[in-house]
């Protein structure tokens, strides 16, 4: 396994997340929409704004030299507010990226591993995302117990029943 270590985010991490944010909009690679239009999108703001919110929780990827390489977070979102996977009012939405230069050598894996069993021990019962079609990270939601419930618009809500 690559050489990365697993932390919880803390405040000073916001730009960092706001960062995956990005690299989750972007996930396709073929139209890279700036930061600055991401991050002004309504829907993909809530998930950033205000970091950290009391309920929000993560955990960032840093490799040997401390330096961020992925993010993982969660966040409850009301369900007047724009967002891609809102399931239900107390059921956590949950955002994750690496770096490109760190993708497929299990950094994902290890930051949904911690996040879902943080979900769990803060009492949560499902834990929900959303995730485009044609975005192998599907595969990886299904591996570690993730469902879709929903499909609409190109993209599937996905939620993982916890403990
Ligand atoms: C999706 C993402 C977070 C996964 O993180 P990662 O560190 O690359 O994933 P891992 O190395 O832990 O791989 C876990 C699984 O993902 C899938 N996967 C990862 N990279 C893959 C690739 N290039 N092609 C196909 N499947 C892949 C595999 O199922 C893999 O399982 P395996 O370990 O049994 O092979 C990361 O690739 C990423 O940031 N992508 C861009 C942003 C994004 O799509 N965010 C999610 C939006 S819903």
């Amino acid at each position: 396994m690559a050489d990365f270590t697993i932390r919880p985010a803390g405040v000073g991490d916001g730009s960092f997340l706001a960062d995956m944010v990005v690299e989750a909009a972007n996930w396709h690679g073929t139209s890279t929409r700036p930061r600055p239009a991401v991050l002004s999108d309504p829907v993909y703001r809530n998930y950033i704004a205000g970091w950290p919110r009391p309920a929000d929780r993560g955990f960032v990827a840093d490799d040997p030299q401390q330096r961020p390489v992925g993010a993982a977070w969660y966040r409850l979102l009301a369900a007047d507010v724009p967002a891609h996977g809102f399931v239900a009012a107390g059921v956590p939405e949950l955002i994750i990226g690496v770096t490109p230069v760190w993708r497929a050598q299990g950094v994902g894996r290890a930051l949904l591993q911690a996040l879902t069993d943080a979900a769990h021990a803060a009492g949560f019962s499902r834990i929900a995302l959303s995730v485009e079609h044609g975005n192998h990270a599907e595969s990886l939601y299904r591996s570690e117990g993730f469902a879709v419930v929903a499909s609409r618009g190109g993209r599937d809500t996905m939620v993982r029943r916890l403990g």
